[in-house]
């Protein structure tokens, strides 16, 4: 049996990669996504063959990450819940798939992830192996040891001599890429205690955020961001730099309570910085390219889009079907928009494109233009309005 591991080098894969050998006694190979974690994966090989895995393969995905699934997601707008822009979410697919990149090179048959048998993580991972390799075995620690917490797993880490950590034990479960930190469990399990002071590593909070505001142009092409304040750069480094000037304005805190998949309610709290920016920044725009009924579909799909991502459907025939419906939508969503960012909020400026619909001649106020008589609405009102009239004298009383 040959398996590979999502691995992190944190506490539980690395007690789950010595559990598999010891459970199995398989040949199990490590496999660390870099999706921008900023996380110490210098040593991690070393770790990794410490703890008894025949490999360990680091690779940096953050640009595939950015390019292939931030934007898209991005380009749709999308956002679960009215509030969580998905930063973990997304992240699952990828690494899903790159496992089972490597398991298909290694000939290894199993595939095994470290996420709880509670979340969302778990189903991520395993409807995405499911869509691309139905074949292999797949192995949830999580669903199968008799170790009830962390605890446990600290007991059979010490009994296994497997370095613990020693860098303060975070109370609280964190997860970092390019896209956003989340925090979740531990401390922030009560909806009403407000989250330690020193939780948050990315931004500043709006009080210590600066007191003069700051201008931010975003130049977009077909819905994708391409360029910061006249600069034409490539996802990464925009994602990089609005992270920089986001967090600096104490841009993209966000503590919700979710829904769960599996039907538990949680409690989370995350920082995406420059994906807020850019969520913002985007639909600004769009206020002047997308066709009113073009715009009022989209926005009707978003949250089912946005579940789809939340739920683990990321490689799904449903997913595809809309990606490629929001993906025509953004043809036209090219163009500027200037926003102004301020102790955690984003205010919009301006915003221009050479598609605009938006016609200074039709919205004036001022003398007729033409295109448009005010006398034809005489009409347009008097057929909507066919419909009250019947019922106000057929149903009297309905409306009070
Ligand atoms: N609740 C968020 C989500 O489901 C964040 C999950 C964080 N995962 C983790 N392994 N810490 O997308
Ligand atoms: C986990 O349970 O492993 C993390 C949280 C989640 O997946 O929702």
């Amino acid at each position: 049996m040959k398996i590979v591991l999502a691995y992190s080098g944190g506490l539980d894969t690395s007690v789950i990669l010595r559990w598999l050998i010891e459970q199995y006694q398989a040949e199990v190979i490590a496999y660390c996504a870099n999706l921008g974690q900023e996380e110490e994966l210098i040593g991690l090989e070393e770790k990794a063959r410490k703890l008894g895995a025949s490999k360990c393969i680091v690779e940096d995905l953050t640009e595939e990450f950015v390019k292939d699934y931030v934007f898209p997601m991005l380009r749709a707008g999308a956002i679960y819940e009215n509030q969580y822009l998905l930063g973990t979410s997304i992240a699952r697919p990828l690494i899903a798939k790159k496992q089972v990149e490597v398991a298909r090179k290694e000939g290894a048959d199993s595939l095994a992830h470290g996420a709880t048998g509670k979340g969302n993580d778990q189903v991520r991972f395993e409807l995405a192996y499911a869509a691309l390799a139905p074949e292999f075995k797949v192995i949830s620690p999580w669903r199968e040891w008799s170790f009830q917490g962390r605890e446990d797993l600290i007991a059979y880490a010490k009994k296994q001599g497997i370095e613990v950590p020693v860098s303060r034990e975070k109370p609280y479960s964190m997860d970092r890429n390019i896209l956003h930190i989340s925090y979740e469990s531990g401390v922030l399990e009560d909806p009403w205690q407000e989250p330690p002071q020193d939780l948050f590593r990315l931004t500043k909070s709006p009080e210590e955020a600066p007191n003069t505001p700051e201008v931010v142009e975003l130049e977009f092409e077909e819905g994708n961001c391409v360029g910061v304040n006249g600069e034409k750069k490539s996802p990464v480094e925009i994602l990089k730099s609005l992270n920089k000037l986001g967090a600096k304005h104490g841009i993209g805190r966000i503590d919700i309570v979710e829904n769960r998949f599996v039907g538990i309610k949680s409690r989370g709290v995350y920082e995406c910085p420059g994906g807020t920016i850019l969520y913002f920044g985007h639909r600004q725009l769009e206020t002047i390219t997308l066709d009113r009924e073009v715009m009022h579909l989209r926005d009707s799909f978003i949250p089912k889009y946005a579940e789809l991502i939340y739920n683990g459907f990321w490689f799904s025939p449903e997913r595809y079907f809309l990606q490629a419906a929001f993906d025509q939508s953004q043809r036209f969503v090219t163009g500027t928009v200037r926003l102004k960012l301020f102790k955690g909020q984003l205010y919009t400026l301006g915003r221009k494109s050479p598609y605009s619909l938006y016609n200074p001649k039709l919205a004036t106020m001022e003398a007729d233009q033409g295109a448009y008589d005010p006398k034809d609405a005489t009409g347009f009102i008097k057929l909507q309005s066919l419909r009250l009239r019947t019922v106000a004298q057929s149903q009297k009383g309905l409306f009070g």
